[in-house]
């Protein structure tokens, strides 16, 4: 009895001595939460006091106090998480398909394991006029590929599977570098997709040059070979961009991004209608 009440009590807001799936599970699930309801207080408590919250690259302060993460409630269409337990710190993306309200966000959410509380929360928040937005499109996309958990004796470490994210945004600097290019592999730019379902697929289909890539922020989960990727997009303008990696055996399989475009819409860039999606990321 006791034992079944330890499990079912909330781990966030508990010391902890070591970092768990369920205490960062149960952080983006008050997170996902405050997006549905609008309600902060799902969360509020259970953040540290110096909790920061960066919002398309810019860090918000007083947030914490001023419930500034969101003033309205969001028609949750999809939500995907993964859990990076070296690092105590989860990445959350949902998708929003409302008409209203249509939303694609890609959160990195920290835990300070010692407090047992939300430390920090980094995310790319994109909507109409942002890089090729399409809520629908996204979700359509999205749902279509696996991004299951990979086999024990499959499964590749954190190193390779962050050394295959660095090599593909490298290649937007110097095309040298070998980027481990998975066959198939598709790319979902905003709700715009380069895969078309066929064994011959590939993201192999240029990149604009020469830009940096810089400000990276990881968080990788081995056990799906998932690795998120915050960063500023440099051929764009340095735009907030999230960048998300599935690898399957050391090699790209898919590849999703959300960019915020300052300047809306699209960051200024012309995407001719009916083009096929960009050659250029
Ligand atoms: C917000 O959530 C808290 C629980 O954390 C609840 O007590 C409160 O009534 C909610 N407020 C509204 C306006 O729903
Ligand atoms: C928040 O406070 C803790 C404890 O005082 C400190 O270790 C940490 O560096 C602070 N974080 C920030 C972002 O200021
Ligand atoms: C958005 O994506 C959906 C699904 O792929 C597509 O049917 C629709 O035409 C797209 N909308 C725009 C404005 O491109
Ligand atoms: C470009 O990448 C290649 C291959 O990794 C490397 O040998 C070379 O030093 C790189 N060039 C620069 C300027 O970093």
């Amino acid at each position: 009895m006791l034992r079944q009440l330890t499990l079912l009590a909330p781990a966030l807001g508990l010391a902890a001595a070591a970092c768990t799936q369920a205490l960062l599970r149960e952080a983006t699930e008050r997170y996902l939460a405050v997006q549905s309801s609008g309600n902060a207080s799902w969360l509020q408590p259970f953040l540290t006091n110096n909790a920061t919250y960066i919002e398309n690259g810019k860090t918000i302060a007083g947030w914490t106090s001023t419930s500034t993460l969101t003033t309205f409630s969001l028609r949750i269409d999809r939500s995907h998480s993964i859990f990076d337990l070296t690092q105590c710190a989860a990445f959350t993306d949902l998708i929003v398909t409302d008409a209203a309200n249509p939303r694609a966000i890609g959160a990195q959410i920290t835990v300070d394991p010692s407090s047992g509380k939300v430390s920090k929360i980094d995310r790319i928040a994109t909507t109409t006029g942002d890089w090729l937005f399409n809520a629908t499109g996204t979700l359509y996309y999205a749902l279509r590929e696996d991004w299951g958990e990979i086999p024990l004796e499959k499964r590749d470490s954190r190193a390779v599977i962050k050394a295959a994210a660095d090599a593909y945004l490298d290649i937007f600097k110097n095309a040298s570098v070998v980027v481990p290019w998975g066959s198939p592999c598709a790319r979902l730019e905003g709700g715009a997709y380069t895969g078309r379902g066929l064994p011959t697929d590939t993201c192999n289909v240029g990149v604009i040059q020469s830009y940096d890539m810089p400000n990276r922020r990881y968080v990788i989960d081995e056990t799906v070979g998932v690795v998120s990727v915050l960063l500023e997009f440099g051929s764009i303008g340095n735009a907030p961009d999230s960048h998300l990696f599935r690898v399957e055996g050391g090699k790209l399989r898919f590849i999703h991004t959300l960019t915020y475009c300052e300047k809306k819409p699209n960051c200024g860039y012309t995407i001719p209608s009916g083009a096929q999606p960009p050659t250029r990321m």
